[in-house]
């Protein structure tokens, strides 16, 4: 979800205001797949890199994540909507982590989709994470070197019993992955969208999606 501050500073108004305009398209676009049909949505709402912003951003950041949550704690299970968070959690303030906690654990039975939400999440500390508990099974002898395969890598990754992105949507246009899910993209469809998050609502999930439909996946087959 790119493009909240550009979206603000467009119209002259504090970055604050892209981010609570950013939060409604998150509304409207759970909303979009539920409708759609689609089993898992992973929102990238803070990298572990965004923790470098200036300390002001960081805290409304985190606020308007708590109102998200205490918000939609209620509707989420009413969409019958399960909660999970992939991410450095232990980074985030208390409250935040006790809302995400709560929520989970309310929803955990939810059936109709599955939101992840990458919070204070890095691609490359999530793998780091994974190859260290792989080595440190490795040195107690739990596992021999030869039994690591990707299976075996996959199922120490946090989104281990997720299944791997099917598209991938970035906006505001930029062309990178940002540290986003490093190891399960590998084969997602990428669909770049020019417009700001803030303005990335419905009919542009719609589009996105008819975008991949057009796409001919081959996995590396011919
Ligand atoms: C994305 O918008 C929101 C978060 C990182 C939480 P940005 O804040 O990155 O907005 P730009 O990229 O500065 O426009
Ligand atoms: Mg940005």
């Amino acid at each position: 979800m790119d493009g909240n501050g550009r979206w603000a500073k467009e119209r002259g108004l504090p970055r604050l205001e892209g981010h609570r305009a950013g939060a409604e398209s998150v509304r409207e676009v759970l909303e979009a797949c539920i409708e759609l049909g689609v089993e898992y949505l992973t929102l990238y709402a803070f990298s572990s890199e965004n923790w470098s912003r200036p300390p002001a951003e960081v805290t409304a950041l985190m606020s308007l994540l708590d109102r998200f949550l205490d918000e939609k704690a209620k509707d989420l299970d009413r969409q019958n909507v399960r909660l999970l968070a992939i991410g450095q959690l232990d980074r985030l303030p208390a409250k935040t982590r006790a809302l995400v906690e709560r929520i989970k654990a309310r929803t955990a039975e939810n059936t109709t989709l599955t939101l992840v939400l990458a919070l204070s999440y890095g691609g490359r500390e999530e793998i780091v994470s994974a190859a260290r508990s792989l080595a440190s099974d490795a040195v107690d002898g739990k596992i021999a070197p030869s039994d690591i395969d990707n299976d075996l890598f996959a199922s120490r990754l946090q989104t281990a019993g997720i299944p791997d992105p099917d598209l991938l949507i970035r906006t505001s246009g930029e062309m990178r992955v940002s540290n986003f899910l490093l190891w399960q993209i590998s084969y997602a469809e990428m669909v770049i969208v020019k417009k700001f998050w803030p303005e990335f609502r419905q009919g542009e999930l719609f589009e996105a999606v008819n975008e991949y439909k057009r796409r001919h996946r081959r996995f590396g087959a011919l």
